[in-house]
């Protein structure tokens, strides 16, 4: 058992400095902090929207799958509004709905926003190839295809999910404004078809939030640990083989930190996104304001650094 244990620390040693030897990090800045703090409101304020949702649903649940006397599938069957304590919170499901409503509203609506004045929607838009690889991203996904069309920020397929849970979220407002205040804002339940419709396009697409949350966090899982904590810290540490790192696409990263500065083996600050941006866009994409390229900016690196040495992981890593 020692002998075997003994190898195994060996084998981790040799690893670690195989990886120290051989590779570099670079550290990528990926989501600015405005979309963190954007996309991590959302996941609460619509957690509270369902839910509240759900409770004034269950005053009239008119809706099921299936034809004539035939149902396929209820929404829902007792046992989930059992089981969800669901049951008769009418009102407390109102109050609740139509107070977060406005956070809902406010907080995607500054989303938004942000994304078309900071030039974000670049990244989030599908663009006329994305239909056609957001096929061969999903056959990559399934393992059925080898390679993965090349990406920017996000896939092609990404990018039209993001995009059309944006529009969702205006569908929402519209349809659940129509259901609101069906009298008042008439002229919106019409635009939406009359009461009915709007109400059903309100509830299916409460139904699309849901399916896209569960293969939103299923992607996530599977993407890894580094992508899901660049939604958190806004920028993903990449290795490297160290003769890769050191240019990418014929530009030369922004800061270079050489080893005897750094108790990494070496730290980039790259640019982000290089491989699709020309020279004089970096420093914009990259976060950092008008860097002088003789004098590398070592406040930035040391804040970076810093972070790093914080970060258990990264130095489990190494
Ligand atoms: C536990 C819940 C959630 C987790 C862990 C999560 C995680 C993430 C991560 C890691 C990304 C970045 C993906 C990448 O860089 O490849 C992302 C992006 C995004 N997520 Fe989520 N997410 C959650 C809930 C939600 C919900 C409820 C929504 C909306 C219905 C949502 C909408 C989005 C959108 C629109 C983006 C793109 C943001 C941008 O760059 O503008 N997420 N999410």
């Amino acid at each position: 058992m020692g002998t075997l244990i003994l190898c195994l620390f060996y084998l981790l040693l040799y690893d670690a400095i195989w990886k120290y030897v051989n590779f570099m990090k670079r550290i990528v800045n990926k989501h600015p902090l405005a979309i963190r703090w954007f996309h991590w409101i959302n996941f609460p304020v619509l957690s509270v929207m369902i839910w509240s949702g759900l409770l004034i649903y269950w005053a009239n649940d008119i809706y099921k799958l299936g034809w004539g006397d035939k149902t396929l599938l209820k929404f829902f069957p007792d046992s989930f509004y059992d089981t969800l304590h669901i049951d008769h919170k009418l009102s407390t499901g109102m109050a609740f709905h139509f107070f977060f409503m406005w956070w809902f509203f406010l907080n995607g609506f500054l989303y938004v926003s942000y994304t078309i004045f900071s030039g974000e929607w670049r990244y989030l838009l599908p663009d006329r190839r994305s239909f056609k690889e957001a096929w061969q991203v999903v056959l990559h996904d399934l393992h059925i295809r080898k390679t993965a069309p090349p990406q920017d920020k996000y896939n092609a397929a990404q990018r039209i999910a993001y995009t059309a849970i944006i529009i969702m979220g205006i569908g929402s407002l519209i349809t659940g404004l129509a259901v609101y205040k069906p009298v008042q804002l008439g002229w919106l339940c019409a635009l939406c078809g009359g009461y009915e419709a709007a109400r059903v396009e309100h509830f299916i697409l409460t139904i699309g939030y849901v399916l896209f949350f569960l293969v939103h966090v299923i992607q996530v899982i599977l993407a890894g640990w580094n992508n899901f904590q660049a939604m958190i810290t806004g920028f993903e540490i990449i290795r490297q083989p160290k003769s890769v790192a050191t240019s990418v696409a014929g530009v030369e990263p922004a800061v270079t930190a050489q080893p005897e500065q750094s108790d990494l083996p070496v730290t980039v600050i790259e640019p982000l996104y290089s491989e699709t941006h020309t020279e004089a866009e970096i420093p914009e994409v990259a976060g950092i304001k008008e860097l002088p390229e003789s004098q590398p900016d070592l406040k930035e690196l040391n804040s970076v650094e810093n972070n790093l040495s914080n970060d258990e992981n990264v130095k489990n890593e190494n």
